[in-house]
């Protein structure tokens, strides 16, 4: 499983890339996560920030990295003392120390030792470049800092004058993945993908939604990977629920299941979704809806490419959603028409996918400027088309009603198209049947 593992020379290389970008004068702060307490004193399982685990690869709660641009010791990591006592109660830390040997710091300081240090490092600073605004307590000590030094004007110090949001500059440069990011996704999509087969050869009437989520974390685990988000499995028309996570009613014979899941794996996710039936066959009306849906993926994929307009994908598929309402008799009159006034959106109601990476939906822009962004080789996103039919929906051939269908793949641009990372699951009606008929 180490094998995954993002090598260290990566890390430094994200931090001088940032560091380069931001120029001399600039000073970063950027936090790790800290853990939340879910219930007493149980708390939910840590999950690393993505920003802070991209430059550091420092798996550890209540961390500041600060860069330092043209600085002698440019990376400074402020992070938990070791202690023996939290050690046996709570787990290894690597300490400052560990912080310099194995983490690639130039200096190590413990946390409490924060508001005695960073007025100083910021002490002649004309940028402060942060994600401010989502933490409130992180603000408060970065306004505590600046305060600190601002008292301290008549004794000749410089107080940062800027502000910067860190999530531009540092989120355009996620947003294009690394030959070694692409190799850990490759195997996120091969495990996630895994994951979907396992549940459709499992599958049959009378078992609960819950047992095709055990199915799916358990082939998870056996990889060494964790789940990305919450796992979806809605069996009938709870596939009209977008992000239904229930997951505890009966599968029944004649429906279909939609199963939304993606692993985790080194802090990358997969985000899988097929829509199958749960006795292995479909009927009429679910095969009508569903090659449609996978029409609509196929068209999307094929204009993921370079140069190509972020929308462009999401544009391709709403073309042949439309075409295909059109003659199933579930909208009426023109393509451009039902297009133009945005009718397809009673029964399509997102948009066709997003960038994937560290985040599910990572946070990196879709414009760059006034323009929307133009696809590039690394960058990778989700192509996932869909139609839900509500089950009480009027004016609908009641043979349509309550189904959901999502197809949805992980996919890298490359120089001349795009590779689905997640092809390890078939999206094919005769595959997908003979998959659980062989099961
Ligand atoms: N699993 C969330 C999504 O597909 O966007
Ligand atoms: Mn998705
Ligand atoms: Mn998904």
């Amino acid at each position: 499983m180490a094998s995954f593992r993002i090598p260290a020379e990566e890390y430094a290389a994200r931090r001088a890339r940032l560091m380069a970008a931001m120029g001399e004068g600039s000073i970063a702060l950027v936090a790790a996560a800290t853990e939340r307490v879910r219930n007493h004193d149980v708390h939910y399982p840590f999950r690393q920030d993505s920003d802070f685990r991209y430059l550091t690869g420092f798996p550890e709660p209540d961390a500041l990295a600060v860069l330092r641009p043209g600085h002698a010791e440019p990376y400074v990591l402020f992070c938990r003392p070791r202690d023996p006592l939290m050690e046996i109660w709570h787990g290894r830390r690597a300490g400052p120390a560990g912080a310099i040997e194995r983490f690639g710091a130039d200096a190590a300081y413990p946390l409490d030792e924060l508001d005695q240090r960073l007025p100083e490092l910021l002490e002649g600073v004309e940028r402060v470049h942060y994600r401010y605004g989502a933490d409130p307590a992180l603000d408060t000590r970065v306004s505590g800092w600046i305060s600190a030094l601002r008292a301290k004007l008549r004794s000749g110090v410089h107080v940062p004058r800027e502000l910067v949001n860190l999530d531009a500059l540092l989120h355009a440069h996620r947003r294009v993945k690394s030959p070694a990011e692409l190799e850990v996704m490759r195997s996120a999509g091969r495990i996630s993908a895994a994951g979907h087969r396992r549940a459709m050869q499992v599958c049959r009437p009378g078992l609960n939604e819950r047992r095709l989520e055990a199915e799916i974390l358990h082939e998870f685990a056996l990889a060494g990977a964790g789940w990305s988000y919450p796992a979806i499995v809605g069996g009938g028309d709870n596939a009209c629920i977008l992000h239904y996570t229930e997951n505890d009613a009966e599968l029944r014979d004649g429906d279909l299941v939609l199963i939304d899941a993606g692993c985790e794996l080194d802090s990358y996710a997969g985000d899988i979704t097929r829509t199958f039936p749960v006795n292995g066959r479909y009927s009429g009306p679910q095969r009508a809806l569903y090659e449609v849906v996978l029409a609509a993926q196929h068209a999307a994929m094929a204009v993921v490419r370079p140069g190509m307009a972020w929308p462009d994908y999401h544009d391709a598929a709403v073309r042949v959603l439309t075409e295909g309402l059109i003659s199933l008799g579930l909208l009426e009159g023109g393509v451009d028409e039902r297009i133009a006034d945005e009718s397809y959106r009673r029964f399509y109601m997102h948009r066709t996918g997003h960038w994937l990476g560290m985040d599910v939906h990572d946070p990196c822009e879709y414009k760059d400027g006034a323009d929307w962004t133009r696809l590039e080789a690394g960058m990778v996103l989700t192509v996932e088309p869909g139609l839900y039919i509500a089950p009480d929906a009027e004016g609908v051939d009641a043979r349509f009603r309550g189904i959901g269908i999502r197809i949805e793949d992980d996919v890298a641009v490359t120089a001349d198209g795009c590779e689905v990372l997640s092809a390890g699951v078939p999206t094919a009606i005769d595959d997908i049947e003979a998959l659980m008929r062989d099961a």
